[in-house]
């Protein structure tokens, strides 16, 4: 049996920090507001010359180093992203380039805040059915760029980043070897005016600005992580005071708390960088991956479930032993 194991993690961040004070300044809100309804405290916001490319393109940097993979032995990319550079090409096409191993897949996954869960699956399925073997999954945003800045509702919430993971397929037949275990994906089209962006190249032929109505997002976003959570754990065969990390999309820290409650989860095991990074969308999850890998708290042998819910809606869970 082929596994796709995780060999390193790496991760990036724009060099501006906005403080809720900052945010403050510009629209009718308070740090006390933000912090107790989020836990958000600040966010990084991507500055003139920093775009999506350039925070995956670092962000794999660090992940092949960690790794100890030169990029020319690469032969998949997908990068997770609903703010490409571009409308297209892929921005993994960009990437590759900067990394300088073209010939190789390279695509992107649009799947918003759920698109690193995304894109993790669709390069475990490529890496076991042989068509690629050494992959980096990347999910990089620069949301930044379609905030209204006036909206106090969403502004707020969001910040820019990149977190990339290099997988490797591994032939292993032992129960508990390392790779990822299960993954569980679901979507919801009916959902789409709940969390949208009001443009587009087929619509308005704009970008367009985020629109949410945070209050039923929230609803939904408990039910279903709480259900694709139970459903992954199960069909791998565990229980769920097994698991020993927990790596959720950052979107708010009152949403991981209710989360782990309902399945029986220690507070203490679910990573939480929402405080430092806000919602980054699809780079959340492999942001916070990085951050608990790099300081020593996700060891090898550790059972880890990634999770996430964004706009579509789509949602997803992944159990990996590191
Ligand atoms: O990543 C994709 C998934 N996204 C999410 O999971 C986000 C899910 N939703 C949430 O995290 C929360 O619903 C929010 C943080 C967006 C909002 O928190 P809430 O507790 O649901 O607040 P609310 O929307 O019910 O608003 C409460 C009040 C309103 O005032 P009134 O109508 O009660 O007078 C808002 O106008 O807070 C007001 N408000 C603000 N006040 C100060 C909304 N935004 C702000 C703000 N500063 N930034």
């Amino acid at each position: 049996m082929i596994r796709s194991v995780i060999r390193g993690s790496g991760s990036a961040l724009p060099a501006n920090v906005v403080t809720n004070a900052d945010l403050a300044e510009k629209v009718d809100t308070s740090d006390e507001w933000i912090v107790e309804r989020t836990g958000i405290r600040q966010r990084y916001i991507a500055g003139e010359g920093e775009t999506t490319a350039t925070l995956a393109t670092d962000a794999a940097r660090a992940a092949l180093a960690d790794a100890g993979i030169d990029a020319s032995d690469i032969d998949l990319i997908v990068l997770a992203t609903a703010t490409p550079d571009n409308t297209f090409p892929a921005t993994a096409t960009k990437v590759q380039n900067a990394l300088g191993c073209n010939g190789g897949i390279a695509f992107d996954v649009a799947a918003v805040c759920s698109g690193f869960l995304y894109a993790l699956a669709t390069a475990d399925s490529m890496l076991r059915t042989g068509l690629a073997n050494r992959a980096l999954v990347i999910g990089a945003e620069t949301f930044s760029r379609i905030l209204d800045w006036e909206d106090r509702t969403t502004c707020v919430l969001f910040g820019d980043g990149a977190g990339a993971v290099v997988l490797e397929a591994v032939e292993s037949s032992a129960k508990d070897a390392p790779g990822i275990i299960v993954t569980r994906l679901h979507a919801d089209g009916s959902c789409h005016d709940l969390l949208y962006v009001d443009g587009g190249p087929s619509t308005t032929q704009t970008v367009g600005h985020v629109r949410m109505k945070g209050r039923e997002v929230f609803r939904h976003a408990v039910v279903n992580l709480a259900e694709v959570l139970r459903e992954a754990i199960e069909d791998a065969g565990f229980s769920s005071d097994q698991i020993d990390w927990v790596v959720p999309h950052q979107a708010n820290k009152r949403i991981l708390d209710a989360t782990a409650k309902k399945l029986g989860i220690a507070e203490d095991k679910v990573i939480v960088t929402v405080d430092r990074h806000a919602n980054t969308s699809a780079a959340s999850v492999p942001l916070a991956f990085d951050v608990a890998r790099k300081d020593g708290r996700i060891k090898p042998g550790d059972l880890v479930m990634f999770e996430a819910m964004g706009g579509g809606f789509t949602w997803g869970a992944s159990l990996v032993r590191m």
